[in-house]
């Protein structure tokens, strides 16, 4: 099925293919993970199952909240259809609780509450190991402008503060997350989107009772479980029809 459609690009967790219509993007999510720059590698078998449906569920319900991204819809267990974007080469890191590298840097202990949400920026650029950069960098070399920022930054506090409230309400604590934005172009607007993925990839969640990691870093950190736990947040949030993510191939249908 995916064999006939042309690839656009291949990342190290997704596979993007040319959409049935001009405009729109096949994102199929892999079962392989990376972390420190792909210097660790693994294939996490259903991992890319659990994520598509996690990052359909999100995308769709900020969608619904009139928060823009690129996702339109499902497709299959593993694909979603999405609007063409161009990638703004940022990550945007939000941050409500000190962990990971804010807690390297700036000699923090993890699990401590930030006084308020911190948004971070880093240049999207893996020779680079995705440095951290000011808004100064970011206008000065053209990655996107004042105007886009101010939105990057309103967008991304919005999603913060709906996103924490999805997660408290099933027992998990919003850590932190990163985001991608695009640039959609529709005739002679352009509008800023969410883009790419929000899954436990790309986020920090602990349990809310026991701290206990739900994302990346049981990986990161060889915590073992770790698309058990990807599962159990889609079971927690709703979304899974069945306990196991299975083989990831057949079974039942989403949607
Ligand atoms: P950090 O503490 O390592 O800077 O990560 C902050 C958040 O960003 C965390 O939720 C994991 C996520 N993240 C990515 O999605 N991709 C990356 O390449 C990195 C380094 C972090
Ligand atoms: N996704 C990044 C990588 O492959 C880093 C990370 O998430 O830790 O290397």
């Amino acid at each position: 099925m995916m064999s006939r459609r042309k690839k656009i690009y291949e990342g190290k967790a997704k596979i993007l293919f040319e959409g049935p219509e001009p405009g729109t993007i096949i994102q199929y999510f892999k079962d392989d993970t990376t972390a420190f720059d792909a210097q660790k590698k693994a294939i996490l078998e259903g991992k890319g199952v659990v994520n598509n449906q996690i990052s359909a569920f999100i995308m769709q319900s900020l969608n619904a909240i009139g928060v823009p991204t690129h996702f339109i819809r499902t497709m299959n267990m593993r694909e979603q259809l999405v609007r063409e974007v161009e990638i703004i080469p940022l990550e945007v890191v939000c941050r409500n609780v000190a962990a990971g590298s804010i807690s390297t840097r700036l000699g923090m202990e993890e699990g401590t509450p930030l006084p308020r949400s911190i948004i971070e920026f880093y240049y999207k650029n893996d020779a680079l190991h995705d440095p951290m950069v000011a808004e100064e960098h970011i206008t000065a070399f053209n990655w996107a402008s004042t105007q886009e920022i101010d939105d990057i930054m309103a967008l991304t506090l919005r999603v913060n503060d709906y996103l924490f409230g999805m997660f408290a309400a099933v027992g998990i604590k919003l850590v932190d997350f990163k985001l991608e934005f695009g640039r959609l172009y529709e005739g002679d607007m352009v509008r800023t989107v969410i883009a790419d993925e929000i899954s436990p990839d790309s986020c920090r969640l602990w349990d809310t009772q026991t701290n206990e990691k739900m994302d990346k870093d049981r990986f990161r950190r060889d915590l073992g479980n770790v698309t058990e736990a990807y599962v159990e947040v889609a079971r927690r949030l709703g979304i899974l029809k069945t306990a196991a993510a299975g083989g990831g191939g057949g079974g039942e249908a989403v949607h």
